[in-house]
């Protein structure tokens, strides 16, 4: 069932204005469930099976030619694994489900996230070229861009997110060849508006990229707003059990075609096993997301309303510095809440400790809630002063919820939070 398929139920995220030009969708759950599949598959099986192939032979010297000339003329139409470095069929699956989802034409599937941005970039950009990232971006990808593009000639800029005449500013005329950016951001949640920043960038010929990890196609189709490119960690919601890690890339087909080939030779497609644990994880995307949606609009009120609560980022919270935007382009608002609690490091640590639902632990997206410090997990190493300087405190909290039923997270944080002084 691919993306073009009528529109069932109205699910999914909201239109931009020029809807006309859009194609009709499924609902987001018949998406998630059925989009981008082949029907039959093989052996009539249902779910997609893990074929797990590393090489494929060929029937005679014949066969062989006949592949290796298709292949050199790039047509596509070869029907056929040559090796699991290439191509796997069980990839190929989720790759479809995916760009189904996006209303993508195509996508390809990496060993994870940050092998998919990496790709991405390492494929995309000549020595010498310049990119414009903004400032709340996943610490890892900056690092990526900071130092190790950065030895290959190739700068980076870092504007504040939501400065979009800083944005627009740091454009080098025939140098910048992206604008990238996260949307919804970690951990404050700050929301890119997408039409915008893809004006922008048409206006310069620049390419944009969006993570939306954190925005997930059920919640918002940065595509559909005019951006080249949209990556995600499948690790986090797309899988959304804690237990692959995995990463996606869709765009247009002839640039799919191109980062798949650059895929072969940079080498980091996903392995089988974790491409059938996706595309299982996949079904339940729209459920688990409207799920986690509800909850943390709901978790979001009762913290904002709760007297040890300093201050809540949530982009559904109308206090939130992107409200509008986020209604504007995003149907829910996903399912992670950062907020600083009226207390020490040492004190939010204690209120941490005392939850008795969520885990501690890295990561978000998936069906157990997790909660952490961000002071003292991804910028532990800081000192006090270096945190500060990127806006992390020792009181700031982030809760990725998960689906547990939201009375029982409430009250979770209702016991834990009479802990704090
Ligand atoms: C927004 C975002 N993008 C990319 C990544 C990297 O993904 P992975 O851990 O799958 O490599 C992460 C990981 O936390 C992330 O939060």
């Amino acid at each position: 069932m691919s993306a073009q398929t009528p529109d069932s139920n109205g699910a999914g995220a909201p239109t931009p204005t020029d809807s006309d030009a859009l194609p009709k969708r499924a609902g987001m759950n018949t998406l998630s469930v059925h989009g981008g599949d082949d029907r039959p598959r093989a052996h009539q099986a249902i779910p997609m099976p893990i074929i797990q192939t590393a090489t494929y032979a060929f029937a005679d010297t014949a066969d062989l030619i006949n592949f290796m000339q298709h292949k050199s003329w790039g047509d596509g139409i070869i029907g056929r694994e040559e090796y699991g470095r290439y191509g796997n069929p069980t990839v190929q699956a989720v790759e479809s489900k995916v760009a189904a989802l996006e209303g993508a034409e195509d996508a390809v599937m990496f060993s994870s996230g940050m092998a998919a941005i990496t790709s991405l970039l390492l494929a995309s950009l000549p020595s010498g070229a310049h990119i414009i990232m903004t400032g709340d971006c996943y610490r890892r990808t900056r690092q990526f861009c900071l130092t190790f593009l950065k030895r290959l000639g190739i700068e980076t800029t870092i504007v504040e997110t939501g400065d979009y005449a800083a944005l627009e500013a740091a454009v080098q005329p025939k140098r910048t060849r992206f604008i990238m950016s996260e949307s919804p951001t970690n951990p404050y949640l700050r929301c890119v508006d997408l039409a915008r920043i893809a004006e922008i960038a048409k206006r310069h010929r620049v390419q944009t990229i969006i993570d939306s990890t954190f925005g997930t196609p059920i919640n918002q189709l940065p595509l559909q707003y005019g951006i080249d490119y949209v990556t995600h960690s499948a690790t986090k919601y797309l899988g959304g059990h804690h237990d692959l890690l995995a990463g996606v890339v869709a765009a247009r087909k002839d640039r799919i075609a191109a980062l798949r080939d650059a895929r072969g030779v940079l080498g980091g497609i996903v392995d089988p096993q974790n491409a059938y644990l996706l595309e299982r994880g996949l079904k339940t995307l729209g459920l688990r997301v409207a799920q986690q949606n509800s909850s943390a609009m709901q978790i979001a009120q009762f913290l904002e309303g709760h007297p040890k609560i300093e201050r809540v980022w949530y982009p559904g919270l109308p206090s939130h510095p992107d409200h509008a935007v986020a209604k504007k382009q995003m149907s829910g608002f996903g399912g992670v809440v950062s907020f600083t609690v009226r207390g020490t490091l040492e004190e939010t640590s204690r209120f941490i400790d005392a939850m008795e639902i969520p885990y501690i632990a890295p990561s978000l997206g998936g069906v157990d809630s997790l909660i952490e410090q961000p002071a003292l997990m991804s910028f532990f190493e800081r000192t006090p002063e270096e945190r500060l300087e990127v806006g992390i405190t020792g009181n700031l909290v982030r809760f990725a919820i998960g689906v547990e039923d939201t009375d029982d997270l409430i009250a979770d944080l209702d016991q834990a939070l009479r802990v704090l002084p």
